[in-house]
C-alpha cells in the first residue's frame, strides 16, 4: 500500500487536523450544518472542491465531520485519504436511502449490516471475487445499544449500494425485494471495503427519505426531524 501524506490531492487539512472518528454525510453542506448545529466547538479543516470538513467536540469527545459526495468512487476516495493520511480509524456514514421493503416507512432508521452492490469496484479490489461488504461490529453494537437506550426502532440488514440513482434497463426492485434488501443508497459497499482493507471501522446509518415501492418522499419538515433523530443517535453512539 503506497504511503500518503497530508495534505492529500483532495483534502488540504494539516496533518492531525481530523479526529480518529469521522461522521460522513454525502452532502458537504450537511457536513457544515452538522458541525454548526451539533458540535460544541468546530473548526473548518478542508474545502478542496467544496468538499467541506470540520473538526470539533461533541460531549467532550473530539470528532470530525466531512462530506463524501455521491457514489462509491467519491466516498472511497475521501475515506482512503482520511484513513491513510490522517489516521482516521472510525468512519460512520450518515445519509438517506430509498426504502425497498413494503414494511419500511418514511423516516425509519436503517443500520446497514452489510452492503450489496452493482458496482464493480469491490470485485476489482478483491481479485475478481464477490466481496461480502459488512459493517464493523463495534460500531454496529454501539449504534444498536444507543438506539435501544433511546427507544428508537432500528431496521438492521442488507442495503444495496447502487451506481445508478436512475436505473436503466430492467427494474432492479423485484430482485432487491426478493433478496431482502432493506434500502438503496450509493456508498456503503465501497466504504466498508476500504475500511476492511485498512483494518479500520466503518458503519452506515440511514434515514428512509423516499420509497421505491410507492414513490412517496419525505416532506422538508419531516426530513429535518428524521435527520435530527439519526444525527443525535450517531453522535451519542460515537461519544
Ligand atoms: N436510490 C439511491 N440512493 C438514494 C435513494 C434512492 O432511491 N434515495 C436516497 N438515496
Amino acid at each position: 500500500m503506497s504511503s500518503l501524506l497530508a495534505p492529500t490531492p483532495h483534502i488540504d487539512a494539516a496533518p492531525g487536523a481530523f479526529a480518529d472518528t469521522v461522521l460522513l454525510p454525502g452532502d458537504p453542506l450537511r457536513a457544515r450544518f452538522i458541525a454548526e448545529r451539533y458540535l460544541d466547538t468546530r473548526e473548518a479543516v478542508t474545502s478542496v472542491r467544496g468538499m467541506l470538513g470540520f473538526t470539533g467536540h461533541y460531549r467532550g469527545r473530539r470528532i470530525s465531520v466531512m462530506g463524501t459526495g455521491i457514489g462509491i468512487p467519491s466516498c472511497c476516495l475521501y475515506a482512503t485519504e482520511l484513513v491513510r493520511a490522517y489516521g482516521v480509524t472510525r468512519l460512520l456514514r450518515v445519509g438517506t436511502c430509498g426504502g425497498v421493503q413494503p414494511g419500511l416507512a418514511l423516516g425509519d432508521l436503517v443500520l446497514a449490516l452489510g452492503a450489496s452492490t452493482d458496482s464493480s469496484s469491490n470485485r476489482a479490489r478483491f481479485g475478481g471475487h464477490d466481496y461480502a461488504a459488512t459493517a464493523s461490529w463495534p460500531l454496529l453494537e454501539a449504534l444498536s445499544a444507543q438506539a435501544r437506550a433511546d427507544g428508537l426502532p432500528l431496521r438492521i440488514g442488507n442495503v444495496f449500494s447502487s451506481d445508478m440513482f436512475y436505473p436503466a434497463g430492467t427494474d432492479p426492485l423485484p430482485t432487491l425485494q426478493r433478496m431482502n434488501i432493506l434500502a438503496v443508497e450509493m456508498e456503503s459497499a465501497g466504504l466498508f471495503a476500504v475500511a476492511a482493507e485498512h483494518r479500520v471501522q466503518a458503519a452506515t446509518l440511514l434515514t428512509v427519505s423516499d420509497s421505491l415501492v410507492d414513490g412517496r418522499r419525505m416532506a422538508a419538515a419531516e426530513r429535518e426531524r428524521g435527520l435530527d433523530r439519526m444525527l443525535r443517535l450517531a453522535l451519542d453512539a460515537l461519544a
